[in-house]
């Protein structure tokens, strides 16, 4: 029988990583941040010096850089790219630029296609990004679009920094991420929308756990 999908799109904030992986995890299903390949070709060219003008350049790039994901046993994978372990790099604010600046390349985009269509092994796929259902895995037969309100997406973020001893306001960090769900959705290649036969979730004000039963229950209740 076919590998059975489940896609998690959402603008970032939404709580999708959080979600995907404790959904992966309780599935036994394999785990496909889709996000964590854009930010490691992004950092690649930052560490190759390439030409960011140059779509066939940063093509070859993100098909020849090598992105392994390394789960020993803690929570969260290491990331190595070309064999160094970049987890920690491809976390920061610059990596994220890098990455959203690259995946507006169609030749990068058609690129990571095979990268990550190669995710899919039995017994099952959470796959966790942008285009995942729209895309990337459109025959899936499970596609979530999380979302939250851009005011609790901003709390949250506000609560991570500050958790790493950063201060910034929540006002700043709400502006920040009104401008970047404007431009996400607009742009022209792979624009963030919700797959017409997605679920919509919204997880503003919502516990994890209870958002993790919602989705669980998608999955296997019949039919
Ligand atoms: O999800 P994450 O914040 O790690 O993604 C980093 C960037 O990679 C996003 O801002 C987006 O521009 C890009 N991306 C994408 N398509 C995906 C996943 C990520 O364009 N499927």
């Amino acid at each position: 029988a076919d590998v059975p999908i489940l896609t998690i799109d959402g603008p970032s904030g939404s709580g999708k990583g959080t979600i995907s992986r404790i959904v992966a995890q309780r599935l036994g299903w394999h785990y496909l941040d889709s996000g964590a390949l854009y930010r490691a070709v992004g950092v690649a060219a930052g560490w190759a010096n390439a030409d960011l003008s140059d779509p066939a350049a940063l093509a070859r790039l993100a098909r020849d850089t090598v992105i392994e994901f390394r789960t020993d046993g803690s929570a969260e994978p290491r990331v190595l790219v070309d064999g160094t372990d970049a987890t920690d790099e491809l976390r920061t604010e610059t990596a994220g630029a890098a990455a959203s600046a690259i995946a507006a390349v169609p030749e990068v985009r058609a690129a990571l296609f095979q990268k990550q269509r190669d995710f899919l092994r039995p017994p099952g796929l959470v796959a966790d990004g942008r285009d995942m259902g729209t895309v990337v895995f459109p025959e899936a037969a499970h596609k979530v679009f999380l979302s939250a309100s851009a005011e609790e997406r901003a709390r949250r973020r506000h609560k991570q920094l500050s958790d790493k001893g950063l201060e910034v306001t929540i006002d700043v960090l709400l502006r920040e991420i009104q401008a970047r769900d404007a431009r996400d959705a607009q742009r022209v290649v792979a624009p963030l929308k919700a797959a017409p036969d997605a679920v919509l979730v919204d997880s503003t004000g919502i516990p994890v756990e209870a958002v993790v039963e919602r989705v669980l229950a998608m999955v296997t209740s019949p039919g």
